[in-house]
């Protein structure tokens, strides 16, 4: 139902009014007559009102013109709870998605209540989710006539497009997105909240495989709106969501198996001829395999599908860890060119190194964000004494020399890093030791300045790694005086 967008004019608090400016030009009477309407009444009046906003507008576009304090550029899309715009916040210098619900489609203001009340719980607990591969929550907005969220804008689409038989992804590729939804959804776990709405097109795509999960308080709210699932979402629906048990992080890796099942081979794991059946199948059913639709997958891929869809949890990936780890280990199995450059394997190689033990995960995506792995082949001196610099290293494959004055002072291993004395001095600070590769080597390289403008936390790992090492070095000089 969309019942805001033939409309002309703003939309701002109050009935669906228009803005401030253009409610007080409204018939009085009309708003008098609002206040003391019953609902089903108010309900109509909501609507006429802002057909009555198009007398009023002094707008000249044929759509809305702001939704409260924000102008609207157009339409993005519609789903089964209203509508999505791309906006401006003049505020913060931004664009802007809103997400304009419907909730008078309900049929009881009861419901409508709970709705409103469970869209702000929801709206808070998804606004400090802080991950690079969800949607940032701006602001929530849920008063007697306009329920609507503002939200990232996030340019690419969504993954729809993937999931057309016509039109699959490189499996690698494929399986990389699944790997951050994964991710994501993790980190959403650790803060205590479950999507439950999980499907393709709330996961958005920036760019390639550069994605991010949506709409995470629509979930909850859902429920007050309907009292079925939307029959869009019944195919992601998990079985427990069906019987309506409890839910744990289960029911988004059933959900996020649907939406791979869905990348991989162009079709949903399951089909029936009526919601009735389709649920049916869900609760009772074992999808077919998924190589039956596309033979080149390789069956570590296809184990991992089929495990996060089984309909019994005690049989289902019970942890995102254990789903992100078989994922990981199917991803390597494939034959793909470019192994190191994708971002799976960076996050992979980098999460596993001592020095990003206390890493969060965002702070990973962060850290490779200003990165660059690099190779040298033996006996190649990557950082020579005296020498300025830009970037520190840390070292994620082979071994290193490090020499001052022709004088070995250590060997460095996977995990340790070197050149960090420039993260802590000027720009005009200069390399105090030279280190030589023993063997084929790969480091990380990251530049400095852009570690100074990253996140505080971020920031503060960093500080916490390099004091590590640190101590571990003059625990190491002084056992070395010690023995001299
Ligand atoms: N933050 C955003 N940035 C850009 N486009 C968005 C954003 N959020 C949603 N969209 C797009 O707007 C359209 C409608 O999205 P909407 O969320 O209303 O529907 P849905 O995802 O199909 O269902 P649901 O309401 O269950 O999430 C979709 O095409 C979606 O890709
Ligand atoms: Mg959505």
């Amino acid at each position: 139902m969309r019942r805001f967008t033939h409309c002309t004019g703003s939309i701002g608090p109050g009935l669906g009014f228009p803005s401030q400016g253009d409610r007080t030009r409204l018939d009085a009477s009309v708003q008098g007559f609002v206040k003391r309407a019953d609902r089903s009444c108010a309900r109509a009046l909501s609507a006429k009102a802002i057909v009555m906003s198009s007398a009023l507008a002094l707008a000249p576009s044929n759509g809305i013109d702001r939704i409260g304090k924000y102008p609207i550029t157009r339409e993005i899309g519609t789903g089964p709870e209203g509508s999505v715009w791309l906006a401006s916040d003049p505020f913060a210098g931004r664009e802007v998605a809103i997400k304009l619900l419907d909730p008078l489609a309900m049929s009881h203001p009861e419901l409508e209540r709970r709705f409103r009340r469970a869209l702000m719980n929801e709206a808070a607990l998804a606004a400090r989710l802080s991950h690079p591969h969800i949607v940032a929550l701006y602001d929530a907005v849920a008063d007697e006539d306009l329920c609507y969220v503002v939200m990232e804008y996030v340019a690419g689409g969504n993954l729809e497009a993937y999931c057309d038989a016509r039109a699959l992804l490189p499996l690698d590729q494929a399986v990389e997105i699944v790997f951050k939804c994964a991710l994501a959804l993790e980190h959403a776990h650790q803060q205590g909240v479950i999507h439950r709405n999980l499907k393709a097109s709330n996961i958005l795509v920036r760019r390639g495989t550069d994605i991010k999960v949506s709409d995470f308080c629509s979930g909850h709210a859902e429920r007050y709106a309907r009292v079925l699932p939307k029959a869009q979402a019944l195919a992601y629906s998990s079985p427990e969501q069906l019987q309506e048990l409890g839910l744990t992080q289960q029911t988004d890796i059933y959900s996020l198996g649907v939406v791979m099942y869905r990348l991989l081979t162009g079709r949903e794991p399951f089909h029936g001829a009526n919601d009735a059946e389709l649920a049916e199948k869900i609760i009772a059913a074992t999808p077919a395999a998924p190589s039956r639709h596309r033979c080149e997958l390789p069956s570590a891929l296809e184990q991992v599908v089929l495990r996060a869809l089984e309909r019994d949890t005690r049989r289902r990936y019970a942890t995102w860890a254990e789903f992100s780890g078989d994922l990981t280990d199917a991803y390597r199995m494939l034959d793909h060119a470019e192994v190191e450059n994708s971002d799976t394997e960076r996050f992979n190689i980098v999460r596993a190194l001592s020095f990003f033990r206390d890493f969060q995960d965002v702070e990973i995506w962060e850290t490779l964000r200003s990165a660059n792995f690099r190779r040298f082949p033996a006996g190649r001196i990557i950082m020579r004494e005296g020498e300025r610099g830009e970037c520190f290293y840390v070292l994620t494959a082979g071994e290193v020399e490090v020499t001052r004055s022709g004088t070995p002072l250590d060997i460095l291993t996977p995990g340790d890093c070197f050149g960090e004395m420039l993260y802590f001095s000027q720009s005009s600070a200069r390399r105090t030791t030279t280190i030589k590769t023993l063997g084929p080597t790969t480091v990380l390289e990251i530049d400095s300045m852009a570690l100074r403008l990253a996140s505080a936390p971020c920031q503060v790992q960093f500080n916490k790694a390099f004091m590590r090492i640190l101590i571990d070095r003059l625990t190491w000089a002084n056992a070395k005086l010690a023995a001299a």
